[in-house]
Order: C-alpha cells, then sequence, then structure tokens
C-alpha cells in the first residue's frame, strides 16, 4: 500500500500511473479520428485545465486550443440548475471541428448547454471528450465521444477537480472525505 491519502480525503480513487496511460490512449483515439483536420480542443475552465494539459501531448496530429468558462447558478456543491457562459473562446469556430475537453461530466446540464452554445456559431463538428463520467447522475442526455473513465456516484477531487476551490492540484483522483470538518 502507498502512503494514505491527504487530510480531507478519503481515498485515492485513480492513481496518476492509469490517469497517464489512459490520457495517451485517448490522445491515439483522437489523434485517429482526426487525423489532418485540425480540431480546436476547448478546455472547459476550471476543471479541464490539467487534463487539456497532459492530453494535447498526448495527441500527436496538429491541433489548436482555446478555453471557456461556464458557471452553475444555486449549488451546494456541484452541479444543478442554470448555467450561464463566464468567458468566451478567443477564436471564431466556423467551419471548425471542435473537440470539448471536460473533467467530468455529472448531470449533464454544462455539456449540453455547451454543446447548444456552440452548435450556433456553425462549426463542422462538434465533439466531447471527458476525463470521468459519472454516468449515474446524468439528469440530461448528453453524448459522449471520448470517456476516460466511468466512476461511482462520489464526490472527486485532485487533477484539476476541487472542493471549495482546493484539491486541483493532486496529481490523482481522490474521493473527498466527506466527514471530514472541511468536507462538505
Ligand atoms: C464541473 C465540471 C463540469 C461540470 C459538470 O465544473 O468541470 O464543467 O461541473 O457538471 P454537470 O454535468 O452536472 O453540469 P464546475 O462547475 O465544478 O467548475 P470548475 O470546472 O471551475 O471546477
Amino acid at each position: 500500500m502507498g502512503e494514505p491519502p491527504p487530510d480531507g480525503l478519503q481515498r485515492i480513487l485513480i492513481p496518476a500511473d492509469p490517469l497517464t496511460a489512459r490520457t495517451r490512449e485517448l490522445g491515439r483515439e483522437i489523434s485517429e479520428h482526426y487525423g489532418d483536420r485540425v480540431p480546436v480542443l476547448v478546455g472547459v475552465l476550471k476543471g479541464a485545465i490539467v487534463f487539456l494539459a497532459d492530453l494535447m501531448r498526448a495527441v500527436d496530429v496538429p491541433v489548436e486550443c482555446d478555453f471557456i468558462a461556464v458557471s452553475s447558478y444555486g449549488r451546494a456543491s456541484r452541479s444543478s440548475g442554470v448555467v450561464k457562459l463566464v468567458a468566451d473562446l478567443s477564436l471564431p469556430i466556423e467551419g471548425r471541428e471542435v473537440l470539448i475537453v471536460e473533467d467530468i461530466v455529472d448531470t449533464g446540464r454544462t455539456l449540453a448547454y455547451l454543446q447548444r452554445n456552440l452548435e450556433t456559431r456553425q462549426p463542422r463538428s462538434v465533439r466531447v471528450c471527458t476525463l470521468l463520467d459519472k454516468a449515474a447522475r446524468r439528469e440530461v442526455p448528453v453524448a459522449l465521444h471520448h470517456v476516460g473513465f466511468t466512476i461511482p456516484d462520489e464526490f472527486v477531487v485532485g487533477y484539476g477537480l476541487d472542493y471549495a476551490g482546493r484539491f486541483r492540484n493532486l496529481p490523482y483522483i481522490a474521493v473527498l472525505d466527506q466527514g471530514h470538518p472541511s468536507g462538505p
């Protein structure tokens, strides 16, 4: 057994090595799909930054990248209701192949909003790559084209994902200790 996880965490769900290995596989899938069609990888801030940084280095065909930020209202922890655009893309995507890169899809509301929003700009295609799929929580059906791991319904942090702004810098995915004094 390795070291116990830091304070506030219950256990490590996906260690760093499997994250790296799966990200490389996803990079290969994406490279094969697009070939020389130069997709725009759209990272959804803030959670996707770590995954996007690793994923784009696992893609061996030409890509561009951009970022978009959204927020959800009225949620105690993660996910619920209305989604709002906080920061827009810097690139036009008309006629482009777009790959939305997410850290996690939970209810699907954020992604459904993003897909609707981006489709209005007449891209050639909009596909989705998510590192984590919390499929049991889905409320809105969304198509996922590349999925790293399907995970159980537990509150996860690390590798970009936060709780109250913390834990994004962990190099692995961990389950938050809900009973801890600093937990939700
Ligand atoms: C997370 C994640 C997705 C969204 C998924 O972002 O990055 O964008 O929640 O939830 P949903 O499927 O229920 O809509 P969050 O709002 O926590 O913001 P962050 O990326 O800045 O941490």
